[in-house]
């Protein structure tokens, strides 16, 4: 799975998104180990904060059909289903990730206008607090 093909799933998946409220459309296509994707979507909700980010819906999808083990996402978004800048993943979502991604191999993909610009998990999300630092003697 190149990162363009990833990229294109991922503007796919914004065309599922929930948003009545911010109207902002956000997709995620999450490159499994296994060879697998799965999309994800925002979906809002009137309480506000029960609202899913795109990313913790394909993670939580991945990982309820028995996948531990991830390679990449690709996260496109934008008011109305717009893309224009890069839509980066918030903190909770990098905490997910971190919960199940190697920081230095994991790939995130930001579509943005002209393209995508593509990072290392360890860089944006620096001297993350992941499993590891629950063990024994750290
Ligand atoms: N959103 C995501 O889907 N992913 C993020 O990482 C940041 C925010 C969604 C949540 C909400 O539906 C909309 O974008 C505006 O915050």
């Amino acid at each position: 799975m190149n990162s363009n093909d990833l990229a294109e799933k991922a503007i796919e998946a914004m065309s599922m998104s929930y948003s009545p409220y911010s109207k902002v459309k956000v997709g995620a296509a999450l490159f499994t180990g296994s060879g697998k994707i799965y999309t994800g979507c925002n979906i809002e909700n009137a309480a506000y904060s029960p609202t899913c980010c795109a990313e913790r819906t394909a993670f939580f999808k991945a990982v309820s059909e028995g996948e531990r083990e991830f390679k990449a996402i690709a996260i496109a978004g934008g008011k109305d289903g717009i893309v224009n800048e890069v839509f980066p993943p918030c903190g909770v979502c990098r905490q997910v990730m971190a919960e199940f991604c190697l920081p230095d191999d994991f790939n995130i993909i930001l579509v943005c206008r002209d393209g995508y610009r593509e990072y290392k998990l360890s860089a944006l999300l620096p001297l993350g607090f992941g499993p590891e630092s629950l063990q024994e003697g750290k």
